[in-house]
């Protein structure tokens, strides 16, 4: 079978890092930017949810793409505080799904992860699906286990055809960053180059190989200008979830340039 390379990809996870003066004056300078250098790579922004239109006009005549950091299993309904696909179409065309931070600190679940995930797929939403393990897992030795039952939920869930639209982010928790500035343990880039490849092996189960050659996996956790080219350069690695680094201009242009090295 010949397979055609797949583009590398570096998701922008904003957090809730930034004001909506620190997300313009960001947003305004990457914008710049990449006008002087434009990135091999996709390079998807998400901002806050109130951001979203200011970031989106500001990217709006560069190839950067606009992606929403959560998104509800439904299009409308009494589900105060939440967001729907539809509220945010007109900008937004990837949202991160079953982020650590959402898993941990709003109590979702494979199973909302799973319906959210096939909601934006059935939307025109690409999804960025996050999965990992906490470090109580990986040192039980449970990484692989637990990222298997995470990512399969997903894969049981959606439809085959729509496995090339998917994008999983293997983000082991220990390795995230507890701000910007603060970084966390390094996973071996080895290791993590084994989960991706699980993580294609069980969309190819799933869909067969024509159709999960074309999924991207991407890695997430203290990624900077430093560590991207390490763990980009990985055999089944496709590029990055990117939280603290991404907020700074000149850091974030440094993962783009490693990663397109790594094309
Ligand atoms: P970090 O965040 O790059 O700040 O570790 C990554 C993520 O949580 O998406």
């Amino acid at each position: 079978m010949i397979v055609k390379k797949r583009a590398k990809m570096l998701v922008a996870n904003w957090k809730m890092y930034l004001s909506a003066k620190e997300a313009e004056t960001v947003a305004e300078a990457m914008a710049e930017m990449f006008k002087k250098e434009k990135p091999a790579a996709e390079v998807i922004v998400c901002p806050s949810f109130p951001q979203l239109a200011l970031v989106g006009k500001i990217f709006a005549k560069t190839a950067v793409q606009i992606g929403v950091q959560d998104i509800h299993p439904e299009d409308k309904g009494p589900f105060t505080g939440d967001v729907s696909v539809k509220q945010v179409a007109e900008t937004a065309k990837y949202a991160i799904i079953g982020h650590s931070e959402r898993r941990q600190y709003h109590g979702e679940n494979d199973v909302l992860v799973a319906a959210k995930t096939a909601h934006a797929l059935k939307s025109g939403i690409h999804p960025i699906v996050c999965v990992g393990e906490t470090e109580e897992e990986k040192d039980a030795g449970q990484s692989e286990a637990v990222v298997t039952m995470q990512a399969q939920k997903v894969l049981d869930t959606v439809t085959s055809m729509s496995i090339p639209r998917m994008t999983f982010a293997y983000e082991p928790i220990w390795a995230i960053s507890a701000g910007p500035g603060k970084e966390a343990r390094q996973p071996d880039p080895v290791e993590v180059s084994q989960i991706a490849m699980l993580i294609r092996k069980l969309a190819a189960r799933r869909a067969g190989d024509a159709y999960a050659e074309k999924m991207r996996v991407l890695y997430g956790g203290s990624i900077n200008g430093q560590t991207a080219r390490m763990f980009i350069s990985e055999p089944g690695v496709d590029g990055a979830l990117v939280g603290g680094a991404s907020t700074k201009p000149a850091e974030f242009l440094k993962v783009v340039k490693e990663t397109d090295a790594c094309l």
